[in-house]
């Protein structure tokens, strides 16, 4: 089945110049990406995003780490494209992330809030977050005609 996702380069990944690597990871798995866009969050989008994180004591440092710059959200699409993108990415913690794996290549292995990248971890929650980055009802297995806007910027 068709799937939808919302992967969400993080600000380390931006810092290191890791966009267009993840990019072409991305398209070498099959995968096509819908839309991208580079912006900053703030505090109440986060505070909705990690919902289930907010009140953990590292939460005030993953939340400073995810306003510190600009993110890269992506609208990406294909078979299995939840899992798959879970699985290019590798495990939260990069220091048991597999090499080959994003987190495995790039993320901080002696820090785990640097992760580089988000993936949704499943099919309801994709939805919930594109509608929540993107402001778009998506059905899974659907097909959805991607209009340009001034918001979203379509490359690929
Ligand atoms: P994400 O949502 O960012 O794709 O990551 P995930 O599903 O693999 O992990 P999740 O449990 O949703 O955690 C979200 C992000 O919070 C940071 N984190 N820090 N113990 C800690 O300090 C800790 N645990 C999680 C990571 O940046 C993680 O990706
Ligand atoms: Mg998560």
């Amino acid at each position: 089945m068709k799937e939808y996702t919302y992967i969400m380069i993080k600000p380390d990944g931006v810092r290191k110049g890791l966009t267009c690597e993840i990019v072409k990871r991305i398209q070498d798995k099959g995968f096509k990406i819908e839309l991208f866009d580079v912006r900053k969050l703030n505090a109440d989008i986060l505070a909705e995003h990690y919902s289930h994180l907010v009140d953990k004591p590292f939460y005030p440092t993953l939340r400073d780490f995810m306003l510190s710059d600009y993110v890269v959200p992506m609208l990406v699409s294909g078979e299995n494209a939840v899992l798959g993108m879970r699985e290019l990415m590798g495990p939260t913690n990069s220091a048991d992330a597999e090499e080959g794996t994003i987190r495995g290549d790039f993320g901080n292995k002696s820090f785990v809030t640097e992760n580089v990248i988000h993936g949704s971890d499943s099919l309801e929650n994709a939805l919930i977050e594109i509608k929540r980055f993107f402001d778009l009802d998506l059905t899974q297995g659907e097909e959805f005609n991607f209009n340009k806007s001034d918001k979203i910027l379509e490359f690929f």
